[in-house]
């Protein structure tokens, strides 16, 4: 890749930065085998992709993302490297580190962390088999930070993004101090006393490789305030942090929504549903998503409200996640076990109150959020929370929107979602009851509320936010 290409979103223009390089461990394609054999590619998953591909797409940046099965690792070997005008570079570890860096540390240590879902009495656990997945997340880092120094042309602008790379940034800076670097946070951050649960070694290093970075950005300035309240608490000499929430791309959405599949995936939910209200979550099937309290307190409205019995159907949309862990695989039959519950409870023979699907269905989850009349999104703990300002774009019904205040959306959306305290089902019923019973007309003037600030911050500010503070053209916060 030749140093000076030039980024084709304007707003990234104006930051001054010659050469982009985006890294994450998930990337904008994966690669699987195809009946015949043949590898094919596809569109990688998750909403950190889903939002940046299309920003990037013909910009000239490079991606670094993981090789993360054994086919994306056939085609790092195969070398192929460029999709929608941008440079791809997969970083190939050893797969026993990767497992261990993903699963131990990643997703089992520093997610529970930053979400403060630890169960104290039980986890973390700090023994032999978790030092040698530190040793593995170290390495598999350490890795990235060699691939993007062997490949930045002097001066590049480099973006990491979230937890899975936590040590990029001091690995980065040892080797090429030349570059101008951000690390964005895509979780909370967690609060100085959780911190306390990791070695405090361990904790130094997470802190001192994230103020080695240019820049820190979080999806609220609440994040950013934690991250520098755990340095305080360790002594470590102060950092500036930056808060710039993210935002869907609009007309992707509704190309989704107008797409074939999207709209047969509408009919099959019509067919189910009929005329009856819909109470919507769409999330993966993740601890910090609250699924569980949520249906409880659909339950609730049922037993406290039976004008509803019949009347509303509570869909869940739930991607299975993570399912190497535990924790995950135990909560989700949590789940199927408690809508059974709450279904043999009220179920008549014309009516299910809980319809779950647990499957990753990208059209079936935009042809559903067209569909609600209240969209529930009760994360106990959330970096952000992308579907709360989905819904309301897709939207045909001014859907109310019910929003847990520890989303980091929150800061954006409040006085236009219903709040709740995520731990509270009986206010989360009452909150749901509140949106099903909402006059259309502030129903209305609320989710255009929404709809306004989506649009009036495009996630183009958000990639360009990154951009200006990693070149440092704009003042940190
Ligand atoms: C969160 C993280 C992303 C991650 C996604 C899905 O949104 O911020 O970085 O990709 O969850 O999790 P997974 O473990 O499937 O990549």
């Amino acid at each position: 890749m030749a140093a000076g290409n030039q980024i084709a979103p304007d707003p990234l223009a104006e930051s001054g930065a010659t050469h982009l390089t985006v890294v994450s461990n998930r990337g904008p394609v994966s690669f699987e085998h195809d009946e015949s054999g043949e590898l094919v590619a596809r569109d990688g998953a998750g909403g950190l992709v889903s939002a940046l591909r299309p920003l990037l797409a013909g910009s000239g940046a490079t991606w670094v993302a993981s090789a993360i099965t054994e086919a994306d690792r056939e085609a790092t070997a195969r070398g192929w490297m460029t999709s929608d005008g941008l440079d791809l570079v997969t970083v190939a570890s050893n797969p026993e580190d990767y497992a261990m860096a993903y699963d131990v540390i990643s997703n089992g240590t520093l997610w529970f962390l930053h979400h403060h879902l630890f169960d104290l009495s039980r986890r973390p656990r700090i023994d032999a088999r978790w030092w040698e997945a530190w040793e593995a997340y170290r390495v598999v880092n350490g890795l990235f930070a060699n691939v993007i120094a062997e490949r930045s042309p002097e001066g590049g602008t480099v973006l990491i993004q979230d937890y899975h790379l936590s040590l990029v940034g001091a690995a980065l800076h040892e080797r090429r101090d030349d570059l101008l670097t951000s690390h964005f946070s895509h979780t909370p951050f967690c609060s100085p006393e959780m911190l306390r649960v990791l070695p405090d070694p361990v904790a130094r290093e997470l802190l001192e490789s994230l103020s080695a970075v240019g820049a820190r950005g979080f999806h609220t300035r609440r994040w950013g305030d934690l991250f520098t309240r755990c340095t305080q608490s360790m002594r470590l000499p102060p950092v500036t942090t930056f808060a710039s929430p993210l935002s869907p791309d609009v007309e992707h959405l509704k190309t989704m929504a107008g797409s074939a599949e999207s709209l047969r995936a509408r009919q099959w939910l019509d067919e189910q549903v009929g005329d009856r209200k819909v109470v919507l979550q769409v999330a993966r099937a993740e601890l910090s998503k609250n699924l569980l309290r949520g249906l409880s307190a659909f339950d609730l409205l049922l037993e406290e409200h039976p004008e509803w019995r019949e009347r509303a159907v509570h869909v869940i949309l739930a991607n299975p996640s993570r399912q190497m862990l535990a924790d995950y695989v135990a909560y989700q039959a949590e789940l199927e076990h408690l809508v059974q519950l709450v279904n043999e409870r009220w179920a008549t023979s014309s009516w299910t109150p809980i319809l779950m699907e647990l499957s990753n269905d990208y059209p079936r989850s935009i042809a559903a959020l067209g569909r609600y009349d209240v969209l529930l999104v009760n994360p106990l703990r959330d970096g952000l929370n992308l579907v709360a300002k989905e819904g309301p774009v897709v939207n045909e019904r001014s859907g109310a929107v019910v929003l847990s205040r520890e989303a980091g959306v929150w800061e954006e959306l409040a006085g236009l979602a219903i709040e709740i305290n995520p731990f509270d089902i009986a206010g989360t019923a009452s909150a749901i009851l509140s949106g099903l019973t909402m006059p259309e007309q502030e129903r209305s003037e609320r989710s255009e509320g929404i709809v306004h600030k989506v649009i009036s911050r495009p996630a183009a500010k958000w990639l360009a936010d990154q951009c200006l503070a990693a070149t440092g053209k704009e003042e940190s916060c």
